[in-house]
């Protein structure tokens, strides 16, 4: 464009032409803009300034974050590009804010993700990261978002990345989300520390490991009314642990997929919806009824025989006394005895001998 403006200059030596030759620039300017913006387009992207889409599809040897992405972007997808580290300010190389809103980055390879990430993306909106192989996540990963609404973490992270996540989302940057999925990680427990920082309206927890849902943590739901939870296809253990979370479900209306969460253990429960469990299957009273009452059985024994040591060591004079007249007693018994046994020997014997 500025090629075009400089030739043409150079044909306009008078001055009304010149003013000429300025209208037909402006003009052309104009007119080229969506030229301009085109070229503004990175390499192997598309871009459709229309919605402000930019879409760069890498066939696994683009290693990188595109550097000059077109500043009227709002929707930036990168798909293929074998990213490995999502490095600090990947998305800010001048270090100028981007007004991109949507972000999606799944199918990226991406293992590592490092402090201040997203730095320079303080209007995105909704954040996808699903389908990478994630092995680290910092704890300040997410720093810097506070608009982020959704966010995406399916089938994404491995066992290392799950064991930090729960740092990784315990920042109040993240005060706007509203949804967070995080299906098919193989998570054990709800990755969450604390549920008031946020804004969650939706929880998405299937197709993880989850076996039981603590009291604690139904205690954090039972407080964010607004939440809805969706946990199908875990393997619930539906032992008496399960008994808090059994009446969360129950009466709550929090659970959006309560009838599809089926217990896997114990064996004979296998196959049976949660919600379809009697009251008297969760009851830990039943259970631990046999224990208490052997420990209540061992209590009581030991307290009655302390209650006998006590009453031997109070009375330990009366039962010396008690005792050495027994033993008087005895003697006694016994000289009469030996007495009548030397008197009555000889009768004795004479009976033999007859
Ligand atoms: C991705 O990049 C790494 C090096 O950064 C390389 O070892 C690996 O083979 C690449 N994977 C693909 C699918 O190209
Ligand atoms: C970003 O930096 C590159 C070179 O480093 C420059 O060409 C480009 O104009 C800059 N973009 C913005 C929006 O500042
Ligand atoms: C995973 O995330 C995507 C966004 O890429 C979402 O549309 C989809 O519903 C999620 N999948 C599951 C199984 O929740
Ligand atoms: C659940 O996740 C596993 C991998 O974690 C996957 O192989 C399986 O297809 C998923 N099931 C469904 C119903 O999405
Ligand atoms: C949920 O339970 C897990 C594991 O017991 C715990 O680490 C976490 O802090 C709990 N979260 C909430 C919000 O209760
Ligand atoms: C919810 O469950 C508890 C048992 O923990 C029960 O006492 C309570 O009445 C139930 N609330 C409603 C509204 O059903």
């Amino acid at each position: 464009m500025r090629r075009f403006r400089g030739g043409d200059h150079s044909k306009c030596p008078s001055s009304t032409w010149s003013r000429w030759c300025l209208c037909c620039a402006a003009v052309a300017c104009v007119l080229c803009s969506p030229v301009s913006a085109e070229d503004g387009c990175p390499p192997s992207c598309t871009c459709a300034r229309d919605s402000g889409t930019v879409a760069c599809r890498g066939s696994g040897e683009d290693t990188d974050v595109p550097g000059d992405i077109p500043e009227w972007t709002s929707a930036l997808v990168l798909q293929g590009r074998n990213i490995s580290v999502l490095q600090r300010g990947a998305f800010a190389a001048n270090g100028t804010e981007l007004g991109v809103t949507t972000l999606s980055l799944s199918e990226n390879g991406i293992q590592i993700i490092e402090p201040y990430a997203f730095l320079g993306l303080g209007r995105l909106h909704l954040l996808d990261l699903s389908h990478n192989q994630l092995t680290s996540i910092s704890a300040r990963a997410f720093h810097g978002l506070p608009e982020l609404r959704s966010l995406y973490l399916n089938y994404t992270l491995l066992p290392a990345a799950a064991a930090q996540l729960s740092d990784a989302l315990d920042t109040q940057s993240l005060r706007s989300l509203h949804r967070l999925e995080l299906a098919g990680n193989a998570l054990r427990s709800m990755p969450l520390a604390r549920l008031d920082i946020y804004n969650l309206h939706a929880l998405v927890l299937v197709n993880n490991s989850i076996e039981s849902v603590g009291s604690e943590n139904v205690t954090s739901l039972y407080q964010q009314r607004r939440l809805r939870v969706y946990l199908a296809l875990n393997p619930f253990r539906c032992s008496c642990e399960l008994e808090a979370f059994y009446y969360w479900l129950k009466n709550s209306s929090q659970c959006a997929d309560a009838a599809r969460l089926v217990c896997s253990e114990p064996e004979a429960k296998r196959g049976i919806p949660v919600e379809m469990l009697r009251d008297d299957d969760l009851d830990c009273m039943n259970e631990n009824l046999e224990a208490v009452s052997y420990v209540f059985l061992g209590i009581v024994l030991a307290l009655i025989g302390v209650v006998f040591l006590m009453v031997l060591y109070l009375n330990r004079r009366g039962i010396k006394r008690w005792l050495n007249n027994i033993r008087d007693a005895c003697r006694d018994q016994m000289e009469v005895y030996h007495y009548r046994y030397e008197q009555d020997s000889d009768p004795r014997l004479a009976n033999v001998a007859v």
